[in-house]
């Protein structure tokens, strides 16, 4: 298996080639090696397309403990669905009880998202890519004009590689636009997450995320109470770290 390519220059080169294409490209250099993280919303596509390429794709969720009834149900229909396991990734239990002690079950409306985002998803997020070479995500350009309009097809992952592991990231959806990815979901009648049918665009933990009203952007849906431009968890932190 061969790690070694210039990232840049891939990323040009793939700049608008197809998601499976640089699906293509991220298997052949990293095999088994590489993880795609599903969230249980629309990035089922993502895992579709890997799936069609390698019946033995590796994926894993992060399970916050908050996510929705449906998106449990969800991630368990995906499993039965392509026959695959996924690695459901739980926090770890002491900081979290440490703070859910302290402030509550709901802090994030007080304090912002950052500290209960940083136990239940960037720890074990962390943890996990520590031991892989390469991650594949759902991220899209649309998703977020305001911070996720420069994502590329593949890059180096600059929040959570380390002097000692160099972590790389693909966003092979990365062109997709959501009217495209819609269109893949119903033209090969993929499963979906049922909360689309109830106006849920973009989807992430319960109390954190609601659905949004015609014309309203996907993201506002999210941490509806902050800045808009803080709408990132940190597990696309890169994203700020390149607008800074
Ligand atoms: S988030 O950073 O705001 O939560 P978003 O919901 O847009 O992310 O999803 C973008 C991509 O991040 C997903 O396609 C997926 O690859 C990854 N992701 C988000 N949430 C999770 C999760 N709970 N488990 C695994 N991956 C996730
Ligand atoms: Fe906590 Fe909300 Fe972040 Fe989920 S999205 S980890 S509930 S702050």
């Amino acid at each position: 298996m061969n790690h070694l390519f210039d990232v840049a220059e891939a990323a040009a080169t793939y700049a608008s080639k197809s998601p499976q294409e640089i699906l293509k490209f991220a298997f052949e250099h990293f095999g088994d090696d590489l993880w795609v993280s599903f969230s249980g919303a629309e990035d089922v596509v993502l895992l579709d397309m890997a799936w069609k390429l390698n019946k033995q794709v590796k994926v894993f969720t992060l399970d916050t403990g908050r996510l929705h009834p449906e998106t449990y149900r969800f991630i368990e229909q995906v499993r039965d669905h392509y026959s695959i396991a996924i690695d459901i990734l739980t926090p770890e239990r002491e900081p979290l009880e440490a703070m859910v002690k302290e402030k509550g079950l709901f802090s994030f409306y007080r304090d912002g998202h950052g500290e209960c985002c940083g136990i239940r998803k960037i720890a074990p997020l962390r943890r996990k890519l520590s031991t892989v070479k390469a991650w594949a995500t759902g991220q899209r350009r649309d998703q977020s004009p305001g911070t996720r309009s420069q994502v590329a097809t593949m890059e180096i992952d600059s929040a959570f590689s380390t002097p000692e592991h160099t972590l790389y990231k693909f966003n092979p959806l990365a062109q997709m636009t959501s009217e495209e990815v819609w269109g893949y979901i119903r033209m090969l009648e993929l499963p979906y997450n049922s909360l689309h049918e109830r106006g849920f665009i973009s989807i992430g933990c319960e109390p954190c995320t609601r659905p949004v009203l015609p014309n309203q952007h996907e993201r506002e849906g999210r941490w509806w109470w902050e800045e808009a431009t803080q709408k990132e968890c940190g597990l696309h932190a890169g994203n700020l770290i390149a607008k800074a």
